[in-house]
């Protein structure tokens, strides 16, 4: 069946507790509903193909090799609902750019996951989807926690525990983040693997900043919950501070911290691996302009908002 309407599924940001969450820390993260990725299927007569710019790979069913995140994520969909190949191109199209902490590669597997079913009548319930995306997560980053496939496949707030079962988070009150590109793409499994190597080479010192980062989450958490801004501002300040003496930081994402901070915003932080992609801002909504300017004076490249709640 040729459903009308695309499947699609969002872009996401970590607001607390990166890269702390591999090792079983918790992380705060939430869907940004505004950018998306969208695919879409039409008719052909040769097989199942999935194309997308630059990009046309068919689907080989019978291979145990990994090639394509894109081919192993329709094979295991295949092979989950115990389907045959259909005679389909799925077309991948997404606004959200790649290598930029966004989740772009999770989104566009999940979209691509959720056209699939459409076109076979068949539904995977968002739990099976969920780890049938992480399975495909491992491809783009190695040794993922999780977190970026359960906040795009559930598409709501998630306060998330490694291989604990999924946690709500409840909106005190409704909040606006500036989401600042910096325009460098950034490989999330070099910068986790960065960390990594930090750990093993002195855990005295790097456990218990991964220790911190766990508790401004868990102060984080109740922030939220709370409506208290001010503090959930103060909390990013500190959370990005550890992220930096992780060393996933870069010189750009701090420029733009400190923009932001100066132009009036009550905390910034860098946001999902690092080394390069995107920081986010909380600003009261009178102040978004003029953060948003000063954010682009200094060096963003791309500025997106999302509310929260
Ligand atoms: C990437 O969006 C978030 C990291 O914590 C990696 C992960 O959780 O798998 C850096």
């Amino acid at each position: 069946m040729i459903a009308s309407n695309p499947a699609s599924a969002p872009a996401k940001t970590i607001l607390f507790g990166e890269h702390a969450v591999v090792y079983r820390q918790p992380a705060i993260a939430v869907p940004i509903a505004g950018l998306r990725a969208f695919a879409e299927a039409a008719p052909n007569q040769n097989g199942l193909r999935i194309t997308a710019a630059d990009l046309d790979i068919p689907v080989n069913v019978d291979t145990e090799t990994v090639d394509h995140a894109l081919a192993l994520t329709a094979r295991l969909v295949l092979k989950f609902l115990n389907a045959s190949p259909p005679d389909v191109t799925i077309n991948i199209r997404s606004d959200i750019p790649i290598a930029s902490g966004l989740g772009s590669g999770a989104a566009v597997s999940t979209a691509l996951a959720r056209a699939l079913c459409d076109v076979l009548g068949q539904q995977i319930d968002d739990t099976d989807l969920n780890t049938l995306i992480y399975e495909v997560e491992k491809i783009h980053h190695g040794t993922p926690s999780g977190i970026d496939n359960t906040v795009i496949v559930y598409e709501r707030p998630v306060y998330f525990i490694r291989d604990q079962p999924l946690e709500t988070l409840m909106i005190g009150q409704p909040f606006t983040l500036l989401i600042g590109d910096t325009g460098q793409s950034a490989s999330t499994r070099a910068a986790v693997a960065g960390v990594r190597d930090l750990y093993e080479r002195d855990p005295q010192r790097v456990q218990p900043m991964l220790d911190a980062i766990g508790e401004i989450v868990r102060h984080a958490r109740s922030a939220i919950e709370h409506g208290d801004l001010a503090a959930l501002g103060k909390l990013m300040q500190r959370n990005h501070d550890l992220l930096r003496d992780l060393t996933v930081s870069s010189p750009e994402l701090d420029t733009l911290v400190a923009a932001a901070a100066k132009a009036g915003a009550l905390g910034a932080k860098l946001s999902g691996g690092g080394r390069g992609g995107n920081m986010i801002a909380l600003v009261m909504p009178e102040l978004r302009e003029q953060v948003e300017a000063a954010l682009l004076d200094a060096g963003a490249v791309h500025i997106y908002t999302t509310e929260v709640g």
